[in-house]
């Protein structure tokens, strides 16, 4: 279950442990998961030893909570894990810009991954995927023999699809197959099924079977997200005219990313500040995701362009809307090992697979506004400096009371605020 309400006024006024304890009560967390978002290194030698090879320790990154998210009428907090600063505030900021009409919406696709098998050599590639497609119930029955969770609860492959591609090592029978991964991320079972059936098309094909690897161009798990934003919530001063000419601006940012691939993958940054941080946070393979949003942006556009959408409706409010595949799951892997990411789940209450998918984005299509927003306003780098000051105080040397004197005065300054500034502002502290 999610939370009851994740309107948490003055939340950052908080202490970090005072933050975990009103999570704790919000998110009904167990004691061990409270300890998990309060340890350091959470991770001890021996379960980070598991995970991957040659482990020599593990390393550190803050986990905050963006607040205000409610999606499909149900209020998250959503927990995300990066070093970046105004990531988190600015998602919770716009979030509460979408409330008067309701928020977040989600319509996402059933959990389908793809497998592709690489079959070379076929004596007469046409007869050979013939073959494939006249025995598509065995290919798909060998498939669910795999003795699986997924396919003892209604998962496994469902369906297959091949095609001829062209290439430089000459032509090649591609036979993908299509497999509903329930509440996992799913790679491991389809690998393993792409494996099992190998000797089996190599025998259908009279081929020779090469690569056996799940896609993350997971173009049949896609996850949309769309919200509303009044003029009057997106203003400065609450007026209807400034909303108005702030949205104005906001559509002239997204038309650049449209138009311009050199724009379109900052703004796709922006985004996947906010993707990619609940995927780690979550225990989630986020590389997969990334490679997954980056690849559609380009295939869905016929080239590399933004992974939003951004118009008027009649009324003149702003409608956003996000659609990008979303392979994640709440089974296997890190999200069950990981003490934090199982507390990070236990925060979200997230039930299914596809619920986290939703979730995800619906930051993701936050964050986008949010930056943009900035953009087009007051610039990127007000809001910025606010968190960073501090830490190009630390990077300048500032230590104990000196960290909040030399960031004060970083924000204070007229002008560029770069790390010499801060080394000179340093230095003057110290001569008073
Ligand atoms: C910085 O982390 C992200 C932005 O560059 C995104 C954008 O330009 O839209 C601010």
């Amino acid at each position: 279950m999610p939370v009851e309400n994740s309107r948490l006024s003055g939340f950052f006024r908080h202490s970090v442990k005072e933050r975990r304890n009103i999570v704790k009560t919000l998110a009904g967390l167990t004691d061990e998961q409270v300890n998990a978002l309060a340890a350091n290194g959470e991770l001890n030698d021996e379960d980070a030893d598991r995970m991957i090879e040659n482990v020599i320790g593990t390393m550190s990154l803050p986990v905050g909570v963006a607040t205000n998210f409610v999606i499909d009428d149900k209020h998250y907090l959503i927990p995300f894990c990066l070093e970046e600063s105004s990531v988190v505030a600015a998602a919770s900021n716009m979030a509460k810009r979408c409330l008067l009409k309701g928020g977040f919406s989600t319509q996402n696709d059933a959990p389908m991954m793809i497998g592709q098998i690489q079959i070379l050599e076929c004596p007469d590639i046409e007869k050979s995927q013939l073959a494939l497609h006249q025995a598509k119930d065995e290919l798909i029955a060998l498939c669910n023999s795999l003795p699986s969770t997924m396919v003892r609860l209604g998962g496994g492959c469902k369906r297959i699809e091949t095609k001829i591609i062209e290439s430089l090592s000459g032509p090649m029978l591609i036979l993908h197959i299509i497999v509903d991964c329930r509440d996992a991320m799913g790679a491991n079972a389809v690998n393993t099924m792409a494996e099992l059936i190998s000797p089996e098309v190599e025998r259908l094909t009279s081929g020779r079977v090469h690569l056996k690897i799940l896609s993350n161009l997971a173009a049949y798990r896609l996850a949309r997200v769309q919200a509303t934003f009044t003029a009057k919530e997106l203003s400065d001063d609450g007026t209807k005219e400034n909303g108005q000419e702030i949205i104005q601006g906001i559509l002239e940012a997204y038309h650049f990313a449209l138009a311009d691939p050199f724009r379109a993958v900052t703004h796709n940054k922006g985004i996947m500040n906010a993707i990619s941080s609940v995927s780690v946070a979550c225990g989630q393979d986020w590389r997969a995701i990334e490679a997954g949003c980056h690849s559609w942006a380009s295939y869905s556009n016929n080239q590399y362009s933004s992974m939003t959408d951004w118009k008027l409706d009649e009324d003149g409010n702003l409608i956003g809307s996000i659609e990008t595949p979303m392979a994640v799951g709440i089974v296997g892997g890190a999200s069950r090992v990981h003490p934090t990411a199982k507390a990070n789940l236990a925060i979200l209450g997230a039930e299914s697979a596809h619920e986290l998918a939703g979730i995800i984005c619906a930051a993701g299509l936050a964050q986008n506004l949010g930056a943009l927003r900035a953009l087009a306003t007051n610039g990127i780098q007000a809001g910025h400096m606010k968190l960073h000051s501090r830490n190009m105080a630390v990077s300048a040397g500032a230590i104990g009371d000196e960290i909040e004197i030399v960031a004060t005065r970083l924000q204070g300054h007229v002008g560029p605020k770069t790390q010499t500034t801060v080394q000179k502002i340093l230095d003057d502290v110290r001569l008073e």
